[in-house]
């Protein structure tokens, strides 16, 4: 079968690879791809958001099956336009990828289903947002409604720091209209887990649990990032914990969607705070987390494209998910500056000096350049690696990270150490 996959980040060359793995498939095509993906498939140059391009290649090559990586698509209603000219397609419809795409929406469905998350409050009107947090107090977070790739979300320790989020937000400091409407919530305590699940729209199937670190320097300090290195399995996990968020979170989102008459097909990623009081919802995403991708499909034994169909015929429940005993680490390196300012265009020597059983190095802003790989954009590569236990994985992703090197070359240094 012919698969096409959009995006073109670490995630996708994550994707690309695991399902050049299956032996149903005989040609991968990704739109628009990068450098990495390049070795897998053939990258064709189609953004991600250009919906309608992407609907006339699909239909022009045939495609049996497309896989949505970023969030933009299906908020715009890829899976919707797929499905209306009869092609599979694998992620949420419009309405059920609001989940991501309006944090109120999100906010609304789990306060009228007891999913237990953040207390919180939304607010179309600066003034009643300060009120709101006035009253409340501080430290509290405060997160544009809409889609703000990753720029969205501010935890304000005083009020100050509050009201200037709530104004900046508010006043076009998020794209398009993202920052219209705005919801504060309650600063929640614990450890973060992203725990990303599979779903037909009736079934859930928890995929191995991951812990992302979002924030660009050592110790958890410094600004968010799209997210610097992954972990899978993290140490907060359990099989009790596991079940226990299944139950109390998972299932019953995809349920209270059903009850919408909004199916969810495809994965829903929840992003969790382990409180003393339980896990709580920080966000939920409607699609594969990057870099979380990288480490859990390096885990994952079964043939992804088996596991896509059963999704979309509606039988998820036949499948038996099974993952390698062994720990993944992903270490993500950048172009120094960012989330800020960097340069781009640099020469990556020493990729070819990594090829082992076990290892991997994912390509996020990569790009071809008269026959040189050079880097386009802030993450630039994950090498992400297998070994006995998260200590030895991490110890195996950075020995070949250090071979690897472009002149603003930077990673943090602390990923599966902590
Ligand atoms: P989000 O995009 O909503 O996951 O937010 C980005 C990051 O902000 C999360 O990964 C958390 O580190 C932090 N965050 C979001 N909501 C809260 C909250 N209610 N309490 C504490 N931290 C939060
Ligand atoms: N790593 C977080 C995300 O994919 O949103």
């Amino acid at each position: 079968m012919k698969v096409l996959i959009i995006g073109s980040g670490g995630r996708e060359h994550a994707l690309v690879w695991k399902i050049a793995q299956s032996p149903k498939v005989t040609k991968i095509y990704c739109a628009p791809g990068n450098a990495g993906i390049n070795n897998l498939a053939e990258c064709v140059p189609i953004e991600a958001d250009d919906l309608v391009g992407l609907l006339e290649f699909a239909l022009a090559k045939k495609i049996d099956l497309t896989i949505v990586g970023p969030e933009v698509p299906l908020v715009l209603g890829i899976v919707d336009l797929f499905q209306r000219h009869s092609l599979a397609i694998f992620g949420p419809r419009a309405k059920a990828a609001a989940i991501e795409g309006s944090k109120s929406f999100a906010k609304e469905l789990m306060d009228k289903y007891q999913i237990p998350t953040a207390k919180y409050g939304c607010f179309e009107e600066p003034q009643l947002a300060k009120s709101y947090i006035q009253v409340n107090g501080t430290p509290c977070v405060i997160k544009a409604d809409g889609l703000a790739a990753g720029k969205g979300v501010v935890v304000a320790t005083n009020l100050e720091e509050a009201f200037e989020a709530v104004d900046r937000l508010m006043n076009g400091g998020v794209p398009g209209t993202a920052g219209n409407k705005i919801v504060v919530e309650e600063f929640l305590q614990g450890q973060e887990v992203s725990v990303m699940a599979l779903s037909d729209g009736k079934t859930v199937k928890p995929l191995a649990w991951a812990k992302d670190h979002k924030r660009a320097y050592e110790g958890e300090q410094g600004p968010n990032t799209g997210g610097m290195g992954t972990i899978s399995p993290p140490p907060s996990y359990s099989e009790e914990l596991a079940q226990l968020v299944t139950e109390k979170i998972l299932q019953p989102t995809i349920d209270a969607l059903a009850t919408e008459g909004t199916l969810f097909q495809g994965v829903l990623f929840a992003g969790l705070m382990l409180t003393k009081d339980g896990p709580k919802v920080l966000e939920f995403n409607a699609r594969f987390g990057d870099p979380e991708t990288q480490v859990v499909l390096m885990r994952l034994e079964n043939d992804l494209v088996e596991i896509i169909e059963s999704v979309l015929q509606g039988n998820l429940s036949a499948i038996d998910l099974t993952w390698k005993e062994e720990a993944a680490v992903c270490v993500v390196l950048v172009s120094d500056g960012y989330p800020g300012k960097y340069e781009k265009g640099l020469e990556i020597k020493g990729l070819d000096t990594v090829r082992e059983d076990g290892l991997e190095v994912f390509h996020a802003g990569t790009v071809l350049q008269e026959g040189k790989i050079v880097t386009a954009g802030g993450r630039v590569l994950g090498v992400t690696a297998l070994a006995g236990d998260i200590s030895k994985a991490a110890q195996r992703a950075y020995a070949a990270a250090e071979k690897i090197d472009y002149p603003n070359k930077r990673c943090r240094g602390d990923i599966g150490k902590l």
